[in-house]
């Protein structure tokens, strides 16, 4: 089989082991684990390159999709897929596909994490004790926010954002602590028909809701539903936790809201910029951040090197990526111009 697969980075090795058994040797164009992959290289990457198999890290734009017209798929290393210009992609022809559901209980695992962290300030917890401060134990020691139905009786409120395959496992989660769940997105039929969770407006899911998370999409409608209006919505004793695109909150405000203590506290995962955060968020009290780390367990990333891997190798072979997201490109005359044109 001909044509270069190029992988922005490397993967774990049973993504790799999947293309060297079919007779491929991949060319991975960023070795090191903690640099960044340059734009230009990855702009030559792309003008010789059949098959393409990024991370989430790298932008790949209208630019870079016509500078080859050999170049045939993209097999994104994650289940979103806003780094890739999909809408350019479709109009040249070009298969992209993207890595879901095996990645879905580990990020939902994650937000839980982060929420209970926050909320039981165990990051401060573990600072006090390894910094040797623990001297006598005290009534008000370290004291944090009640998750589930707290000693006073009250029910606490889960409010998600965006009931796709992690806010429904993230929903599961939170029959265990006896939550009242909210959810709110563009879907209100399907999130109607989901047992034990409660369809409510935005508004009334920042005002009612005692923690909030986010699994919504990032796309031009989404983009800041976290802004400065809504987080003033939000109650003084509410926590938010965000595990999905950092475009979805505007940082900034969520750092003045948190200085203000107009929330409780945040816990993320991801960031607008990263791997850059907004000036003061890594010094406040009121934080858990963590290296966008939800689907990262072994198990995990190495179902997704081999849902990519797999993609990749159908996007070479011209047969329709099990996990395409533009299907409708199999039907277009520019998707098999570009098979034909193949070497
Ligand atoms: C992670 O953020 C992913 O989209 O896989």
């Amino acid at each position: 089989m001909n044509g270069r697969v190029t992988l922005t980075r490397p993967i774990p090795e049973a993504g790799r082991r999947i293309l060297v058994e079919a007779g491929i040797e991949p060319c991975i164009l960023q070795p090191r684990a903690d640099a960044v992959v340059d734009r230009d290289d990855l702009l030559r990457a792309m003008s010789d390159s059949v098959v393409l198999l990024p991370c989430l890290t790298e932008r790949i734009d209208e630019p870079m999709l016509v500078a080859n017209p050999h170049l045939r798929g993209i097999a994104n290393f994650a289940v979103g897929y806003d780094n890739i210009d999909v809408a350019a992609a479709t109009r040249l022809g070009i298969s992209v596909s993207n890595t879901p559901d095996v990645l879905t209980e580990a990020t939902a695992d994650l937000t839980w994490a982060l929420l209970l962290a926050v909320a039981r300030r165990i990051p401060e917890a573990h600072a006090y004790m390894s910094d040797g401060r623990y001297r006598m134990w005290g009534p008000e020691l370290l004291l944090g926010a009640d998750v589930g139905t707290g000693a006073d009786g009250q029910r606490r409120a889960l409010g998600i954002i965006g009931l796709g395959r992690i806010g429904k496992a993230v929903a599961r989660r939170a029959r265990g602590f006896d939550m009242r769940v909210l959810a709110y997105g563009p879907d209100r039929a399907a999130i109607d028909a989901h047992e034990g969770v409660e369809y409510v407006p935005l508004e009334a899911l920042l005002e009612q809701s005692d923690f909030i998370t986010l699994h919504a999409r990032y796309t031009h409608e989404t983009h800041h539903i976290i802004d400065e209006r809504a987080l003033r919505r939000m109650k003084p004793t509410s926590f938010l936790i965000n595990v999905a695109r950092g475009e979805l909150v505007d940082e900034t405000a969520l750092v003045r809201a948190l200085r203000a203590r107009a929330i409780a506290g945040a816990a993320l995962d991801v960031y607008e910029d990263e791997p850059r955060m907004a000036d003061g968020l890594a010094t406040l009290d009121n934080v858990v951040l963590a290296p966008h780390i939800g689907s990262a367990t072994v198990g995990t990333r190495d179902r997704m090197a081999t849902i990519a891997a797999m993609n990749a190798l159908a996007h070479l072979r011209v047969e329709r990526a099990p996990n395409a997201v533009n299907p409708h490109v199999y039907e277009t005359e520019a998707y098999r111009a570009r098979a034909a044109r193949y070497d």
